[in-house]
């Protein structure tokens, strides 16, 4: 739709700039990532376990990071994104980190016109659903992406923590569960750095667990489960503690902040 693409050029724009802050930013710690620290967090590593010489198609890979640690563990990757900016980031690091990875620059509903072999895992994480207005040809091209058998795994923010605004560092509730108007944002700063001066403009929606999971049904993909857990690996909402095993809380926590789905093709 000709307002779709508006709202995916704003988006770009967007995270074009918010690269360069990310790359430099404490939360994306570039330095220990350098040094061999993986990106990644415990419950994709649970769930994907051994991915060695395993096929793995990386949606929405921001700059690489995650992607690159599936490949320092043995996956052959490919990671796509909007940005440019951050694909462009991400082929630097592959090489100067020396990894065989590769990365394609699309809006993620177009992977299928860059990407046209099928992978044993499709894996998506933290912060990507709500860029996109409707998740069944997501579904479509997750299941199209994928070899019969092989797995499809996302974990990411619950959708309850999306009912809020906290622009000014309060929770307002002020959004549907399931939203399908568009959302618009602007505001300055990033999550990954909230004091830096850039101004992020932002179209998102609204997606319950329910359209997550009928969409992949759909698509023919069976659930192989779906759990929901009161904590973030990442400090990206107001007033969150650290608790013993690194991850985030509410004070008072009164619904999920993630939740992991992992499917199989049939
Ligand atoms: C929060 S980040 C992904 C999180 C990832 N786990 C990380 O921290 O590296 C969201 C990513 O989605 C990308 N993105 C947003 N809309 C997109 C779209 N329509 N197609 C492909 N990528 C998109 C952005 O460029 C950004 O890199």
């Amino acid at each position: 739709m000709e307002e779709n693409a508006n709202y995916f050029k704003v988006n770009k724009e967007t995270w074009n700039k918010k690269v360069g802050i990310h790359a430099q930013s404490a939360m994306y710690n570039m330095e220990d990532f350098k040094s061999g620290k993986t990106s990644l967090m415990p419950y994709e590593l649970e769930a994907l376990g051994d991915v060695k010489d395993r096929s793995l198609l990386h949606l929405q890979c921001h700059f690489g990071q995650d992607t690159l640690s599936w490949s320092r563990r043995g996956a052959k990757c490919i990671g796509v994104d909007l940005s440019d900016e951050g694909i462009k980031l991400a082929k630097k690091l592959n090489k100067d980190l020396e990894l065989d990875a590769e990365f394609v620059c699309t809006n993620v509903l177009d992977t299928s016109k860059h990407i046209s072999k099928t992978f044993d895992i499709v894996f998506t994480s933290y912060g990507v659903i709500g860029w996109l207005p409707d998740l069944k040809p997501w579904a479509q091209m997750i299941a199209d992406r994928l070899k019969v058998g092989g797995t499809f795994y996302i974990v990411e923010f619950h959708p309850i923590l999306w009912m809020f605004d906290y622009v000014d560092g309060e929770s307002v509730m002020k959004y549907h569960y399931s939203q399908k108007e568009v959302i618009y944002e602007e505001y300055e700063g990033t999550y990954a750095n909230q004091s830096s001066k850039m101004v992020s403009k932002e179209y998102g929606w609204n997606h319950g667990l329910s359209d997550v999971v009928n969409s992949l049904i759909e698509a023919g993909l069976k659930i192989d489960y779906l759990n929901e857990y009161d904590e973030s690996p990442y400090d990206v909402f107001p007033n969150l503690t650290k608790q013993a095993n690194g991850m985030y809380r509410m004070k008072d926590q009164l619904f999920p902040m993630i939740f992991e789905l992992k499917a199989t093709k049939i």
